[in-house]
């Protein structure tokens, strides 16, 4: 009997010393990480979590603020005008994506003669790029490429909470740091210089709802716009994971009630 208990107790031991370990080793890297990148702290966004999905306004609003200001230097080249009218996006009617293409020049051709010409957007256009090439987008930016934002929101370490830290981390520059030309001070961004001036500014765009034109509404709407073309089937990724869990907890219930009819007349 004796040893049964000491046993016990080492057992008990041994596990509260492993899940002790488990946890140190867990939160050990997070905190490392908040070092390196500065402050991406986690937000709070309607598509986090197995329930999450997409504010439509807020992804309207964060249409806007690409198209009025971060469209001048990136371009969005995995997204068609077509998507902006899908299911589980920023929910466009399909005619008012029509007049959002037709406002963009479209370079298409040749034509019989030969040559290449402009004309409107169409439904089925993707967002043209601002500048022809690379190499001219370097020119007008101090030798730095501004990268495609289709799908940076997933591929930058942090996503959406460091694009969003990104946005609002401009300061001005520590005392005994000092700036390369054309760079600007970023909390978040490593090495803390960054070659993109600080986009937005309070007042930069109009919205159209009563949401307040403030520097983090326009940080936050962007960049749940970005998260969209980056992950635009997440909604329905979303119900399909719920729709699997239930399906499996069903499974379960029907296994152990076979289970218990199978083994009944075994005793
Ligand atoms: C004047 C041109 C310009 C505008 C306008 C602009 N950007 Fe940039 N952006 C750049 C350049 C250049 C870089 C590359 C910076 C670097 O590598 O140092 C960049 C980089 C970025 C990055 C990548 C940062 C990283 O981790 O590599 C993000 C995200 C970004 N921009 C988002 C935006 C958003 C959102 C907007 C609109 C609110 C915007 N930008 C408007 C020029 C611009």
């Amino acid at each position: 009997m004796m040893k049964q208990v000491t046993h016990f107790r080492t057992l008990v031991r041994a596990g509260l010393i492993a899940i002790v370990s488990a946890l140190v080793v867990l939160a050990a890297p997070g905190v490392g990480q908040a070092e390196e990148s500065g402050e991406s702290e986690a937000l709070d966004w309607s598509f986090n979590g197995p329930f999450g999905t997409f504010d439509r306004a807020q992804l309207q609003r964060g249409y806007k603020v690409y198209r009025e200001v971060c469209s001048a230097c990136h371009s969005m080249e995995f997204v068609s005008f077509r998507n902006l009218s899908e299911e589980g996006g920023p929910g466009f009617t399909p005619e008012q994506v029509k007049v959002i293409a037709s406002e963009f020049e479209i370079e298409d051709g040749p034509n019989d003669d030969g040559d290449m010409f402009m004309r409107p957007g169409l439904l089925s256009d993707r967002f043209p790029a601002p500048f022809p090439n690379v190499q001219i987008a370097r020119l007008a930016n101090g030798g730095a490429f501004p990268p495609d934002l289709s799908v940076l929101a997933k591929a930058r370490v942090g996503g959406p909470d460091y694009i969003y830290a990104l946005l609002m981390g401009y300061e001005e520059a520590p005392a005994g740091v000092e700036l390369a030309i054309g760079m600007s001070y970023n909390t978040v961004f490593p090495n803390h210089q960054i070659a993109m001036p600080e986009p937005i500014f309070e007042d930069a765009v109009e919205y159209d709802d009563e949401t307040e034109p403030t520097l983090e509404n326009y940080a936050r709407d962007v960049t749940a716009f970005m998260m969209w073309t980056a992950e635009p089937k997440l909604e329905a990724r979303h119900r399909m994971g719920f729709k699997v869990v239930l399906f499996l907890l069903i499974f379960a219930g029907l296994l152990y009630a076979t289970k218990r009819k199978v083994w009944a007349a075994v005793h």
